[in-house]
């Protein structure tokens, strides 16, 4: 294993590693920006993400986008599991302008059975937005359900649980700048804070 992935004491090495570190995002994200600058050239797209995981990936992909961005955000609830559920979710915070005519890009933390990101950009289509596009930091593509391809992705993910940039476990780790696959579930829920001490100022 590349020994930068490593993490720093043998406990937290058996549960998890560094995927991504924070240094392969901050690339990425300003890749990422630039592709989109040139897509939208002359136009000035309404990015929307959903709370809570999307927002890290949101204020470091606008400010990497050099045209007039305006950031929306919704906030869902599920009904169970995704799978359950087939994506349909209770939409607590809604986008409060009309998006007619609007080049509108949903900006997603993760797409992994994709059915919350089908489910929303059904939500967003429907309200007659000129172009709606997906564009999802990590895109877990061994895990899809149903066929949704997002137009921007930052990376492939593996087919495990990843923490950190946004993502959660019991809603920690979110302010975690580098991403971590969790091998062992178990132990980070025998322990939810194992992880910690890796939430630290960058170096
Ligand atoms: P979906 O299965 O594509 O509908 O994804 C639903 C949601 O599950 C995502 O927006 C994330 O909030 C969450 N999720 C999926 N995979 C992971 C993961 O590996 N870590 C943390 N959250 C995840
Ligand atoms: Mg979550």
């Amino acid at each position: 294993m590349d020994p930068d992935r490593l993490l720093p004491c043998n406990a937290m090495a058996e549960v998890a590693r560094v995927l991504f570190g924070r240094e392969d995002v901050r690339r990425r994200v300003a890749e990422l920006g630039r592709t989109i600058t040139g897509d939208y050239v002359g136009r000035e797209p309404v990015f929307v993400t959903v709370l809570k995981g999307g927002a890290m990936f949101l204020a470091d992909l606008m400010r990497a986008v050099h045209l007039p961005v305006e950031p929306h955000f919704m906030a869902i609830s599920r009904y169970g599991d995704a799978e359950e559920s087939l994506g349909r979710v209770q939409i607590l915070l809604d986008v409060d302008i009309d998006l007619t005519g609007r080049d509108v890009i949903l900006v997603e933390d993760i797409v992994d059975t994709g059915l919350t990101s089908r489910y929303l950009l059904s939500v967003l289509r429907s309200r007659g937005a000129a172009t709606v596009e997906l564009c999802t930091l990590l895109d877990k593509t061994a895990r899809r359900i149903v066929p949704v391809q997002p137009r921007y992705a930052g990376f492939e993910c593996p087919d495990a649980f990843v923490v950190g940039y946004g993502l959660d476990f019991q809603e920690r780790y979110r302010n975690l700048a580098d991403i971590l696959e969790v091998f062992d579930q178990g132990a980070l829920r025998a322990d939810p804070d194992l992880l910690q001490s890796l939430v630290a100022p960058a170096a």
